[in-house]
């Protein structure tokens, strides 16, 4: 028998020594682990470090971190990840939600006062962490999730199951293929913008599914698509964001004066790139 304490160390050491992250990461990843394992908060893990740890949960906190070691990424080990404060499923049908998609959510949610009842509209919802936040931060709003893949819808549900947002409808389309003349007050989406040969599919973002990753040989053409038919589907003065890469923000700028919008700005993420554009369509 160990103590929680000791296991806890333990798996900090194999998790840094196996994986190319520093020793913050592996302590995260640790704890995540360990909690998950045992079903205990952050607090009680301090107040518990002294606690025996039996076999089988030991057992389980070593599978786990094999896993992990082997390459498997945590939220797909967990079955759980957290999206702004908030615990949402995760199986390898979706994306797993990044911290910068919380940058996206900030941007969007300046712009939607809390008594606005907006409708909304989430293209490639993946998990739904956007549909469902907005949902979930703007209760007035109605939003509608939309994704391509069945799959991906399957996870989307647990989630919607899981934060019982009433003001939620899911649908199945490619983009607005199924939207006939439906108009949105707000429209975001994060969608997959990598290069179809980007380097990164072979190594870290192997285990992720590749319809939530790429997009042409420019990694443009779901960008480009959803900025040209956004404007069919928007009210007077209806707000666009768009999640992309590092590297496409001026593309996006372009594509979004192209095709007259107006307003445009960027965010920043936390390194100071440029990763959302957004703009304003008031040509209705
Ligand atoms: C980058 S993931 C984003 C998932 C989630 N919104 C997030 O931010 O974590 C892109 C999503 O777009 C979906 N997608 C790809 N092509 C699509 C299409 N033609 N129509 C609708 N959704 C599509 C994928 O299935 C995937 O779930």
């Amino acid at each position: 028998m160990a103590t929680l304490r000791d296991v806890l160390k333990n798996t900090e050491s194999m998790l840094h020594q196996h994986i190319a992250y520093s020793l913050d990461e592996a302590k995260l990843e640790a704890r995540f682990i360990l909690e998950y394992v045992l079903k205990i908060n952050q607090k009680e893990m301090i107040q518990e470090n002294g606690r025996l740890l039996d076999g089988e949960d030991q057992a389980q906190i070593q599978s786990i971190t094999d896993k992990r070691i082997s390459g498997i990424p945590l939220p797909y080990l967990l079955g759980e990840w957290s999206f702004y404060g908030r615990t949402f499923k995760v199986n390898r049908n979706v994306l797993i939600p990044r911290a910068d998609t919380e940058i996206l959510i900030e941007k969007v949610l300046s712009k939607i006062n809390k008594r606005d009842a907006f409708n909304i509209l989430d293209l490639g919802c993946g998990t739904g962490i956007i549909g469902i936040t907005l949902a979930l931060e703007r209760p007035l709003s109605k939003v509608m999730l939309i994704d391509q893949s069945e799959d991906a819808l399957k996870n989307t549900k647990e989630n919607l199951a899981l934060h019982q947002a009433p003001n939620i409808t899911i649908q199945k389309s490619d983009w607005f293929g199924t939207l006939a003349k439906t108009k949105f007050d707000v429209i975001v989406s994060n969608p997959p913008y990598l290069e179809d040969n980007d380097p990164h599919l072979l190594e870290d973002l192997k285990y992720e599914p590749i319809h939530a990753l790429t997009s042409g040989p420019t990694g443009m053409t779901a960008i480009a698509h959803i900025i040209e038919n956004a404007k069919n589907h928007m009210n007077r003065d209806a707000w666009l964001f768009i999640e992309h890469g590092y590297n496409q923000a001026e593309i996006a700028k372009d594509l979004f004066e192209k095709n007259g919008y107006q307003h445009i700005e960027h965010a920043k993420d936390i390194h100071g790139i440029h990763r959302v554009t957004f703009g304003q369509y008031s040509i209705v």
